[in-house]
């Protein structure tokens, strides 16, 4: 199984990181502690598994491969359940206290309170699907209108899964950051609230809430682990994820925080451009990768802003060892649990899987017999019909 992948579908970057408190104050203690209260008192929140890959570590002479599995997360099948809801119950908590002049807390927009004011605003987004997903769920929870951009790679299951949550879903020619720019004309256009994963210059506040969201993943790590893993592997679209959960694990563990590697496809590595020039870079997407999550030109700003100080390395793979990823989680060795994993959740377990295989690069990241890796499986089989053919290996 392990000879499917290929030495040379990988490329690495080291970065020297500035030095700065950007893990302190972009999401503050605050700012997660909050969100993790909200987010926890939802209806159906419960802790995702997070599996010991025992065998597959064996196999390939590491320490333990910790796999924190988010396909389960609220029904909805990726971590992004967490971001895109409660920054929408953020947005309407902030309009609904300013059109009312009253204090309106999240827990009166999640019980309903203000309903008939909350059908009045519209959330609008774009989104690989993942986001929308949430964003749709937590309107249609909190009873606000949702529009949603999508761009021409997005699977129609994934459209699907949106409008059955009352999304209008809008499809576009262009690519993901054709549809983001779209959004945010049509909001202007006319009075709607954009609610985006990503940053722009005096845009903020919903990527910072969608951000906080994600601390509530990486809060159960911390709980589920104990003690630190030596390699965290996170996987970059905008960044949103990885920043998110580097800081809060810089929060939780201080200077035993994890190095941080940062996996990106080689057909969108934004973040990756971002290292080797030192500054946030864009790159055009001239093929959309399978990796569907992964898929932004564009870094977060505010994302890159923590990975400056954060990130130590920067990984390229390819499509090539996304399949494979796929069907070694579905089919595992030894005692190793079944996992059923996304194509964007397995970057980071398909760039273990290849830097173990590679003496010169285990060495340059320091992987060995003693390391403790951790990667965030960030979505289950969420376009199932892709899920079957890579499955069946067609
Ligand atoms: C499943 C999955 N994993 C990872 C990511 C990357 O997150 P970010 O864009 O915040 O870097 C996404 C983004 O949509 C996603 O859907």
């Amino acid at each position: 199984m392990l000879k499917t992948f290929q030495f040379s579908d990988i490329s690495h970057t080291p970065y020297q990181r500035h030095i700065g408190t950007a893990s302190e104050e972009i999401i503050t203690r605050d700012a997660f502690n909050a969100a993790t209260t909200e987010i926890t008192a939802w209806e159906g929140y419960k802790p995702t598994p997070l599996h010991s890959l025992e065998s597959l570590a064996a196999e390939l002479g590491i320490g333990d491969i910790f796999y924190k599995d988010e396909g389960p997360r609220f029904g909805l099948g990726s971590f992004k359940a967490l971001g895109g809801a409660y920054a929408a119950g953020k947005v309407l908590q902030r309009e609904l206290t300013k059109k009312l002049d009253i204090p309106v807390t999240l827990a009166d927009i999640r019980n309903g309170r203000y309903a008939s004011e909350a059908k009045e605003i519209t959330l609008v987004s774009a989104t690989d699907g993942n986001h929308g997903r949430s964003l749709a769920w937590g309107a249609q929870r909190f009873g606000a209108t949702c529009k949603i951009y999508i761009h021409k790679g997005v699977s129609e299951g994934r459209a699907e899964a949106m409008r059955q949550l009352g999304a209008n879903v809008i499809r576009i020619d262009g690519d993901y950051d054709a549809s983001v720019h779209l959004a945010r004309k049509e909001a202007d256009q006319n009075g709607w609230f954009v609610v985006s994963d990503t940053s722009w210059e005096g845009y903020v506040d919903p990527p910072l809430d969608v951000m906080a969201g994600y601390g509530v993943m990486t809060n159960e790590i911390t709980d589920q682990l104990k003690t630190p893993p030596t390699h965290i592997f996170l996987q970059g679209g905008v960044g949103g994820l990885a920043a998110s959960v580097c800081s809060a694990l810089r929060q939780h563990w201080g200077q035993d925080t994890p190095r941080v590697i940062i996996v990106e496809p080689n057909l969108a590595a934004c973040l990756f451009e971002s290292a080797r020039k030192d500054t946030v870079t864009t790159v055009e997407i001239n093929e959309e990768t399978m990796m569907a999550g992964l898929s932004c030109g564009e870094p977060s700003p505010i994302g890159w802003k923590i990975l400056r100080e954060e990130a130590s390395d920067f990984i390229q793979i390819t499509d090539e060892l996304v399949a494979p990823s796929m069907r070694l989680l579905a089919n595992p060795i030894g005692d190793d649990p079944f996992i059923e994993g996304g194509e964007s959740a397995v970057a980071g377990l398909a760039a273990v899987i290849s830097i173990a295989l590679n003496p010169k690069l285990k060495d340059l990241l320091g992987v060995n017999e003693k390391s403790k890796v951790l990667v965030i499986g960030s979505e289950g089989a969420t376009d199932k019909a892709l899920y079957e053919k890579i499955m069946a290996n067609e």
